[in-house]
C-alpha cells in the first residue's frame, strides 16, 4: 500500500519512522514529501493509494475530486479534527476517511490551561521584562484562578480534560454541551446564556460545524461578565475575529489565549519571521497587551506525537488490509 505523507515536518519523521522500521507495517510504503496538500499539489497523489493530511490542509471538493482522480482510495487525517475535509464529496467518491480521535486530550487542555495563566499573570510581558533588566510589576497585575468560575463550552475528551485541571485549581465548574458527560459529575450542566454570564475563564473545547461557527460574536460576547478570560483551543472559526478585537478594545477582556485563529491557514507551521505579514487581524490581535497567540500547538507534546503517529499506522494498516478501521468516519 503506498502512502504519500503531505506537510512533513521533521518531528513527524521522528515519531513515525521507528513504526515505519516495524515488521507489522512493512506493507506500507510511505513516501514524505514537505508540500502541503492542496488542490495545486494533489495531482501529486498520483499512483498512491492513500495520503496522509493535518488539520491546516486543504481538503475541501476540489482536493478530494483530484485525490480521487488520482486513484487515492483512503485521506488518512493525522488529527482529530476534520472541519478540513469534504467528507460528503469523499463520500460520494468511495474515498475512506479516518482521523485520529483523542490522542492526548490533556496535552490541548493543558495548553489552553497554559494560556490562561500566560494571558492572565502576563508571563509573556515579564519573560520579556525581565530579560530587558526589568523588575518592576506594572502591567503584569493578575486575578487568580482558586475560587472562581469555569466555564467550559464542549465537554467532549479535552473539554473534560480542562474541566478537570480548572477542578484541580479550586475552580466551580460550569459546563455547556447537548451531551452532557456524565464522568463529570462535579460540573453543573447550564445553558449556554448562563455560562457566558457567569464564568470568569470560558474556554471553547467544541468542534467547528456550522452551527458553532462565530458562536462567540458581538451579541455572546456582550452576555459575558466583564473582565472575563477566554480561551480558544478547538478552532478559529468559532470566533468572530473582528467582534473579539472590538471586545478587547471595549475592555470586555481580562485576558485572551488563542492557540488556533481565523487567518492562521497560509502561516501556521511555517516560519514567516523574514517576511512582510499579509493578515491584518493576527497583527491587530498581537497589538493588544492583554492577549496571547500561539500557533496551533495545543497536541504538540511528546505524547501526542506518539500516539498520532501508532493510530495513523494503524488505520493505514486497516486500510491495507482491506478491513474498517475503528477510526473511519463513514
Ligand atoms: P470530542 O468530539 O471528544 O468533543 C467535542 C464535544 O463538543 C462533544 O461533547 C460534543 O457533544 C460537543 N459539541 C458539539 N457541538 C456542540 C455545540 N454546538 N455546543 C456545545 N458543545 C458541542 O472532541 P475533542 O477531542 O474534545 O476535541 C475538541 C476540538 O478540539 C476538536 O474538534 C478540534 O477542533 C480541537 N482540537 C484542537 C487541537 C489543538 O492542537 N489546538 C488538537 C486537537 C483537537
Amino acid at each position: 500500500m503506498k502512502l504519500l505523507f503531505f506537510g512533513t515536518k521533521g518531528y513527524d519523521k521522528t515519531y513515525l519512522i521507528p513504526y515505519m522500521e516495524d515488521e507489522k507495517y512493512a506493507g506500507i510504503h510511505v513516501k514524505f514529501i514537505e508540500a502541503e496538500l492542496t488542490p495545486n499539489t494533489a495531482m501529486l497523489a498520483k499512483g498512491y493509494d492513500s495520503v496522509c493530511a493535518f488539520v491546516n490542509m486543504d481538503v475541501g471538493t476540489r482536493t478530494v475530486e483530484l485525490l480521487h482522480e488520482c486513484g487515492v482510495q483512503m485521506i488518512l487525517m493525522r488529527c482529530a479534527g476534520y472541519n478540513n475535509v469534504d467528507l460528503d464529496t469523499a463520500k460520494k467518491l468511495g474515498i475512506r476517511v479516518a482521523h485520529v480521535p483523542g490522542y492526548s486530550p490533556e496535552s490541548v487542555a493543558e495548553h489552553a490551561m497554559a494560556l490562561a495563566l500566560t494571558a492572565n499573570r502576563h508571563l509573556h510581558k515579564a519573560y520579556i521584562k525581565v530579560r530587558e533588566n526589568n523588575y518592576s510589576l506594572s502591567g503584569l497585575l493578575g486575578v487568580s484562578m482558586y475560587g472562581r468560575t469555569a466555564g467550559i463550552v464542549g465537554t467532549g475528551r479535552i473539554g473534560a480534560a480542562m474541566a478537570r485541571i480548572c477542578r484541580g485549581f479550586g475552580m466551580r465548574v460550569i459546563a455547556y454541551d447537548r451531551y452532557p458527560n456524565k464522568s463529570l459529575d462535579f460540573a453543573e450542566y447550564v445553558e449556554l446564556d448562563e455560562l457566558l454570564s457567569g464564568s470568569d475563564l470560558i474556554s471553547l473545547h467544541c468542534p467547528l460545524t456550522p452551527e458553532t461557527h462565530h458562536m462567540i460574536n458581538i451579541d455572546t460576547i456582550g452576555r459575558m461578565k466583564d473582565g472575563v478570560i477566554l480561551v480558544n483551543t478547538s478552532r478559529g472559526g468559532l470566533i468572530k475575529t473582528d467582534d473579539l478585537v472590538r471586545g478587547i478594545r471595549e475592555n470586555k477582556f481580562f485576558a485572551v489565549g488563542l492557540d488556533v485563529y481565523e487567518e492562521e491557514d497560509g502561516s501556521v507551521y511555517e516560519d514567516m519571521s523574514d517576511e512582510i505579514l499579509q493578515h491584518s487581524t493576527v497583527a491587530r490581535l498581537l497589538s493588544f497587551p492583554n492577549v496571547i497567540v500561539t500557533s496551533h500547538q495545543g497536541f504538540f507534546t511528546e505524547e501526542a506525537m506518539q500516539a498520532i503517529s501508532e493510530t495513523t499506522m494503524e488505520n493505514a494498516l486497516a486500510f491495507e488490509k482491506g478491513e474498517k478501521g475503528p477510526n473511519e468516519l463513514f
